[in-house]
């Protein structure tokens, strides 16, 4: 582990920054505020906490049908069963009986008609959580089964969306496609993912005096769920209190999906009188909420000789689950990043969002982006190889650019600041991507086995939420009399270190030690009317609602010093613990909040903050949707086994741009994982359902999440230095929660690039996602077949003289460590 600087505890020696600014302020490499209590097991999560006096255990019976008609529900059983307290349906439902966060469509038990494998009916309170999950399972249900679409064929077969399509249009593509010289079609599946955060979903409700709610959950959404409980059991909004201190991983999956359960306990809560806890088992967990949707892509592409895009018609088919959930906003997404880095002059984006009897898909990292981007990021690749160009040559000239109108979106954004190609250039370098992608070649003519491939994929991803009125937020700052200061936000820490820069952003305003200021759980009664931490905004808007908070308080300590002392408010500088007073004289930080609070001074403050400029009108798919776009670029280098299709990620250099980072090993954390949690999108996570629906891949033991020992061998991460200094943001960062995710997206063209080796380069190979080792041997499989020559798994002599020749030399070549 990093030997990083502590940002909670005071008794580590000082590091204060070489030009005297304070301990822990902005752009210092601080670990997380709860790290080590992470590491120790002192950090709680809401399951940690102190069981309440008579608190009862919640748990849902699920549906095990795709969709069918509820002939009969009969749950005699289940309220006899021991321990039983309470059982509840529909029809115990006082207010609300849909949670659709935007759109309804989400019962919270099935009504009438059951919509997918593990969708909850009924749920029931017992002394134990074993006794309610033995319970649930007495539930005697009939069902008329009714025919169920699983996948998207199914779905866009019969036209069945959850909600309308929609189009984004520049230009006439179809005829500029017909019109170039070049043109290619093809298809691509992307699967979906499943969060596979380590604290599953949990919620404590608690019901108190006056018939209220208080919920203790994990969650990236407070307000919100504040009032779906308010609505479900019919109370104002005053009545529901929401305390979230942390999330153990959430990813988008608690975006909307830890609504459903919450709003269940306290629904029990309320029945009962008594605090209900509901915890998920894992199985059930992964089988009853939303993934990231899988997409099936469709597109026609025009091109010139050097493979300058001049028309794309793009169709971009998502698996939207059950309800519209937040569909709607993943599927724009995903047009919003079809161009990713590239200037299209003209171009048709349709979005389909396609309805299939399975959970309700929802956000997760990158929310729709990914999928677009790995569309784009195909069919550049397939370019270049029809044009035989370097794949990094073609990319580089479709770049966006400031020059000869290539600077405007398919959707009307202009783009203001062309990072990517000096970054694009920077990286080339640094990783040496000319001479590998020589040696590369050179190795893969001698090698007939194995195989190499490389691939450098840049990332532009929109940063603000597309649903506008979500970018705006909220902080509550209090100073007490000793100068200790607590500091609390709309936004919700899920291990990505919110918490931790938003303090060093009040630290840096009020020129204290962050080790003076304690973050507090996000909570409705402190903080009202927040936006979910989504969209990779949560510094960005709420970094700056506490900024905003923080100069209230240095605006009154300001004004009040300089009555006091007398002199000009100009002379008074806040530095280093202290501040000035004057040219000679100087107090501690609390000596000056003890001195104003005696004076009377307020030493709390609200803040807030709107994301200015942003529009979007989607009648017209035209706006400025995004406040900046975040930027990187990663080359990955990939070993493959042409015998079995195993491969491994032997090289990985990133360069990210963060603006000004507000704390790098942060940022520098997120990029690594990212890029991790991407790559096992791209290759090993598969999420496969059986002809009943029910989702096979429900456990790790299925569903294979990177680990350690994928991670790649030489794996080097660097933020852009000297990142231009213009945006408008919290202290000149910029967001890095999502981004990084794409850039894995190398690891899949990389897989592409080796198996287009077993062909010369000539042939594109279709690699639907994740690209699992079978994927690639069918892949590797198909790419011999097109060469003519005798597939190099039957083990008998290679059908080329030139590999036949280095057939011996292979085994020396075979790296240690690759077990073949
Ligand atoms: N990092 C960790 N460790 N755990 C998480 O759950 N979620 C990601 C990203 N990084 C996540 C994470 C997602 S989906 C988003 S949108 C952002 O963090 C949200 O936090 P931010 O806006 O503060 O970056
Ligand atoms: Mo992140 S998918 O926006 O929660």
């Amino acid at each position: 582990m990093r030997n990083l600087p502590d940002a909670s505890s005071s008794s580590m020696a000082s590091t204060e920054a070489a030009d005297g600014t304070v301990r822990g302020a902005v752009g210092q490499p601080l670990r997380h505020e709860s790290a080590e209590r992470h590491v120790t097991g002192a950090a709680l999560f809401t399951d940690d906490r102190a069981a309440p006096a008579n608190l009862l255990h919640a748990y849902v019976g699920l549906s095990q049908q795709a969709r069918g008609r509820i002939v009969a529900l009969d749950l005699e059983a289940v309220r006899a069963a021991p321990g039983v307290v309470a059982v509840v349906t529909l029809e115990d439902i006082p207010g609300l009986r849909d949670i659709g966060p935007v759109y309804p469509g989400d019962p919270i038990f099935a009504d009438g008609e059951v919509q997918f494998y593990g969708q909850p009916l009924f749920a029931v309170a017992a002394s134990s959580r074993d006794a309610a999950r033995r319970a649930v399972r007495l539930a005697r249900v009939e069902y008329a089964s009714l025919a169920a679409d699983l996948s998207i064929e199914q779905g866009l077969a019969a036209q069945s969306f959850v909600r309308p399509s929609h189009t984004q249009r520049r230009g006439d593509a179809a005829s500029a496609i017909a019109a170039a010289p070049y043109q290619l079609a093809g298809s691509l599946n992307v699967g979906g993912q499943e969060q596979m955060y380590l604290e599953g979903q949990v919620s404590l409700a608690c019901r108190d005096e006056e018939g209220g709610i208080t919920l203790y959950t994990s969650n990236q959404n407070p307000s919100e769920v504040q009032k779906l409980i308010a609505e479900v059991l019919a109370l104002p909004l005053n009545q529901v209190t929401v305390d979230m201190r942390r999330m153990g991983g959430a990813f988008g999956g608690k975006e909307t999906n830890a609504n459903q359960w919450a709003v269940i306990a306290a629904l029990l809560a309320r029945k009962t009188g008594r605090p209900v806890k509901i915890r998920l088992a894992r199985a059930d967990d992964v089988t009853a909420t939303g993934k990231r949707h899988p997409f099936r892509v469709d597109y026609r592409v025009g091109f010139d000789a050097r493979g300058l895009i001049r028309g794309l018609d793009m169709s971009l088919a998502a698996a939207c689950g059950f309800s519209p959930d937040l569909s709607d906003a993943i599927v724009d997404r995903a047009m919003f990043h079809s161009d990713n880095a590239y200037f299209l002059p003209t171009a048709r984006i349709v979005g389909h969002r396609v309805k299939t009897n399975t959970a309700s898909n929802t956000a997760f990292r990158g929310f729709g982006g990914p999928q677009g981007m790995a569309a784009i990021e195909g069919v550049i690749d397939d370019i270049a190889r029809a044009v035989g160009r370097d794949p990094l040559d073609v990319r580089r000239d479709n770049l966006y650019g400031p020059e000869g109108g290539r600077d405007i979106t398919h959707y009307g954004q202009k783009i203001e600041r062309h990072i990517l190609p000096g970054l694009i250039e920077r990286l080339e370098q640094g990783a040496d991507y000319r001479r590998r992608r020589g040696e590369i070649i050179a190795f893969n003519q001698r090698s007939l086995v194995l195989r190499k491939g490389i691939a450098l994929t840049p990332v532009k991803f929109g940063i603000s939420f597309t649903v506008q009125h979500l970018n705006q937020a909220g902080a509550l700052i209090h100073v007490y009399t000793d100068g200790s200061i607590q500091l609390n936000h709309g936004g919700t820490e899920m291990g990505q270190g919110l918490f931790t820069k938003v303090a060093q952003i009040v630290a840096s305003v009020l020129q204290v030690d962050v080790a003076q200021i304690r973050p507090t759980a996000t909570r409705t009664d402190k903080v009202p009317n927040t936006s979910p931490t989504a969209a990779s905004s949560g510094t960005d808007l709420n970094g700056m609602a506490a900024k905003n908070a923080a100069e209230t308080i240095r605006g009154r300590l300001t004004d009040f010093a300089a009555a006091h002392f007398g002199i000009d408010p100009a002379e008074v500088r806040f530095h280093n613990n202290r501040v000035q007073l004057g040219s000679d004289h100087s107090v501690g930080f609390g000596e000056l909040v003890q001195l104003a609070y005696r004076h009377r001074v307020s030493l709390s403050a609200t803040g807030y903050y709107r994301t200015p400029e942003i529009y979007y009108d989607r009648e017209r798919a035209e706006g400025r949707p995004f406040f900046y776009f975040a930027n990187g670029a990663a080359v990955s280098e990939v070993l493959v086994d042409t015998l079995t299709g195993e491969y491994r990620v032997t090289r990985t250099d990133i360069l990210q741009d963060v603006g000004q980072s507000l704390n790098p090993a942060l940022d520098i954390g997120q990029i690594e994982g990212g890029y991790v949690q991407g790559m096992g999108w791209l290759t090993t996570e598969e999420l496969v359902w059986g002809e009943d629906g029910r989702l096979q891949t429900d456990s790790p033991a299925s569903y294979k999440i990177p680990a350690v020992g994928d991670t790649p061998e030489i794996f080097n991460v660097a933020l852009l230095p000297d990142s231009p200094n213009v945006e408008a943001t919290v202290f000149h960062s910029k967001a890095v929660g999502e981004p990084p995710l794409m850039l894995a997206i190398s690891v899949w063209s990389a897989l592409r690039d080796a198996i287009a080796s077993l062909d010369d380069y000539r042939h594109s190979p279709r690699l639907d996602i994740p690209a699992t080792p079978e994927r690639v041997l069918a892949a590797v499989t198909a790419a011999v077949a097109a060469r003519g020559m005798q597939t190099a798994t039957t083990g008998t002599k290679a059908a080329s003289p030139m590999e036949e020749e280095v057939a011996v030399e292979t085994k020396e070549e075979m790296e240690p460590g690759m077990d073949a």
